[in-house]
C-alpha cells in the first residue's frame, strides 16, 4: 500500500516504488549464513536512507510501498497494480523518473511487462523507469542492495540528453533494457544481467545509446494493461527426455488460452508432443516455442517445421514468453472488441522480434 499521497508531492521528484525481494531482505545470521533470510522484510523508505548520504541533496526522492514480497510470489493482479501506477506516475509532471526495488527471481517477468505496457509512453515522455534489486539481504556484509539502488537512482536522473526514456534495469553498474534482463544464476552477485542473449550489456555510460534508439524506434504503442480477472491463462511446459503425449492432452483439456513451450536446444519439441499439439492449437490455443536453455535465439521452423499458429519466441526466455502471450491475446482481444482485426500473433510479433541492440 502507498505510504504517501503522491498527489500531495508538487515538487519535482525521483518516485522509488519499493515492491520487496532481498534488496529489502533479513538474514538471521547475516555473519555466518547471509543466503538464509526472509525476501522483502525492509520498507523501501529504510532502504533509502542507505544510500541518502551520497544522494546529492537537491535531488528529491519521493518513496511509495506498493508491496514488500518474495517475488516468487509475484501475481498477476500485482502486475497489474504496478502497470497502473508507473502509467500514473509517468503522467504526473512532478515524476522526473521512477525507480523500482523488486525481487530479481521475477523481475525480467515485471521488466518485460513494463516495457511492453509502458515503454512508449516513458519514452514519449522522456522519463526513465528503471528496475533494480540485490543478491544479498540488506543487512549482509557487502550487501550490493545499496549501489545497485543509487545506480538506479543515477540511471532514473541522469539528464536526458544522456539516453532516451524508456524502461531500463541496472545493477552492478550496468544498465540494459529492461526486456532483455534475465536472471541466469541462482546466487551470483551479477545474476540478474549475466547472460542476457540480447542485451548489450554495458556500464552505465551514454557510448551506447545509439541501439537502444533503435529498438526505441520500432515501438508503435504500449499494448494495454490486463486489468485484474482479465489475465488470460497462459503456463509453460517443458519438453524432455520420456515426454508424454497424455500431458499436452491434459492441458488441451483445462480451459486454458495459451502454452509457452519450452523446447530442448534450439526449441526442439518431443515427437509424443506433436499429435496432441496439433489437436491443442486446432481448439485455438495459442502456442509458443522457446529454449529451455535460457539463452540464444528460437528462430522460426527451427529445427523443424512449426505447427501452424505455433509461434516461435526469438530471444526471449520462457517466463517473458508467457508474459509477452498473455499480453498480446489480451490486446488482440481488446482490439477486436474496437473492430480492429489484429491477432494475438500480431502483437507477440511486436514485442518479441525487436532487434537486438549491439
Ligand atoms: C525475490 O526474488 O524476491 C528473492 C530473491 C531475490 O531478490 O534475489
Amino acid at each position: 500500500m502507498s505510504s504517501i499521497d503522491l498527489k500531495a508531492t508538487q515538487a519535482p521528484h525521483i518516485l522509488v516504488l519499493g515492491v520487496g525481494g532481498t534488496i529489502a531482505g533479513i538474514a538471521s545470521e547475516p555473519d555466518n549464513n547471509p543466503l538464509q533470510y526472509r525476501a522483502g522484510q525492509v520498507g523501501v523508505e529504510d532502504l533509502l536512507k542507505q544510500v541518502q548520504a551520497v544522494i546529492p541533496s537537491e535531488l528529491k526522492l519521493v518513496s511509495v510501498q506498493l508491496a514488500n514480497i518474495d517475488s516468487r510470489n509475484l501475481s498477476e493482479s500485482l502486475l497489474t497494480q504496478i502497470g497502473n501506477s508507473i502509467k500514473a506516475s509517468l503522467d504526473d509532471i512532478a515524476v522526473q523518473g521512477i525507480v523500482i526495488t523488486h525481487g530479481t527471481d521475477t523481475i525480467e517477468e515485471t521488466g518485460l511487462f513494463l516495457q511492453a505496457t509502458c515503454g512508449k509512453a516513458a519514452e514519449k515522455l522522456g522519463k526513465r523507469v528503471v528496475l533494480t534489486g540485490a543478491m544479498l539481504p540488506s543487512n549482509a556484509p557487502g550487501a550490493d542492495g545499496p549501489n545497485n539502488l543509487l545506480g538506479a537512482i543515477r540511471w532514473a536522473s541522469t539528464p536526458l540528453e544522456n539516453c532516451p526514456g524508456g524502461v531500463y534495469a541496472v545493477f552492478s553498474g550496468k544498465v540494459c533494457m529492461a526486456k532483455d534482463l534475465a536472471k541466469r544464476h541462482s546466487t551470483a552477485l551479477n545474476a540478474p544481467l549475466m547472460d542476457s542473449p540480447a542485451s548489450p550489456i554495458g556500464l552505465i555510460n551514454p557510448s551506447w545509446l545509439f541501439g537502444v534508439k533503435a529498438v526505441e524506434a520500432v515501438w508503435s504503442e504500449d499494448l494495454p494493461i490486463p486489468q485484474e480477472g482479465e489475465w488470460p491463462w497462459v503456463e509453460i511446459l517443458m519438453s524432455h527426455a520420456g515426454a508424454r503425449a497424455e500431458t499436452i492432452a491434459h492441458w488441451g483439456g483445462s480451459g486454458i488460452s495459451g502454452l509457452v513451450l519450452a523446447g530442448t536446444g534450439m526449441g526442439g519439441l518431443h515427437e509424443a508432443w506433436k499429435t496432441p499439439l496439433v489437436e491443442v492449437a486446432s481448439k485455438g490455443i495459442a502456442l509458443i516455442r522457446t529454449s529451455r536453455t535460457g539463452s540464444g535465439i528460437t528462430d522460426s521452423d527451427t529445427p523443424e517445421k512449426d505447427l501452424s499458429g505455433c509461434m516461435a519466441a526469438g530471444s526471449i526466455s520462457a517466463p517473458r514468453a508467457r508474459i509477452a502471450l498473455q499480453l498480446a491475446l489480451n490486446a488482440a482481444k481488446q482490439a477486436n472488441l474496437v473492430g480492429k482485426p489484429l491477432t494475438w500473433q500480431d502483437f507477440f510479433a511486436r514485442i518479441a522480434d525487436l532487434p537486438e541492440i549491439r
